[in-house]
């Protein structure tokens, strides 16, 4: 079983901004490895399933609106450390505070459109990539399927 997983989404705005592209090799560039692939727009539903989480939180009707706007990207990463490494690629939530060359800084439009999602902890990584891809869907760095 992979271990060193995290859980990405390209938002709606990421992609209907032209950035699945350019999002995907700064992605591969740092040296992650794509485990897993999809390109899908969520239900109502399953989007608020997803933020659980922030369920009290003020944004999360908005938020709940805005990830079921059109298609996402979501893939599986690998790499030692993922989570944290993912987490220092994509900056801070608010692209106004985001570290210069982190792929929010690049593009992410505001607080709420801000290009990509990343898992916050191991568990949520596997929580969430479980969400979106059955392990039938995982493939190995040999390219072996590992459901
Ligand atoms: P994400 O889960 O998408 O990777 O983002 P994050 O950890 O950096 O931020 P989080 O606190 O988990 O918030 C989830 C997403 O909700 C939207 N948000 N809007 N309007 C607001 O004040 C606000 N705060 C958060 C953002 O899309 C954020 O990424
Ligand atoms: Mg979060």
């Amino acid at each position: 079983m992979a271990e060193n997983i995290s859980f990405t989404m390209i938002k709606p705005d990421g992609v209907r901004n032209g950035h699945i592209g350019s999002i995907l090799k700064m992605i591969t560039d740092a040296g992650f490895r794509i485990v897993a692939l999809k390109f899908t727009r969520m239900s109502a539903d399953k989007a608020g399933k997803f933020y659980d989480v922030h369920k009290e939180r003020p944004f999360y009707g908005e938020l709940i609106e805005f990830m079921t706007s059109g298609p996402i990207v979501a893939a599986v990463l690998e790499k030692d450390n993922a989570v944290e490494e993912f987490r220092n690629l994509i900056g801070a939530t608010n692209p106004a505070e985001a570290a210069e060359g982190t792929i929010r800084k690049l593009y992410a439009t505001s607080i709420g459109e801000n290009a990509v999602h990343g898992a916050d902890s191991d568990e949520n990584a596997q929580r969430e990539a479980s969400f979106h891809f059955a392990r039938s869907e995982w493939y190995d760095k040999d390219g072996k399927c590992m459901g």
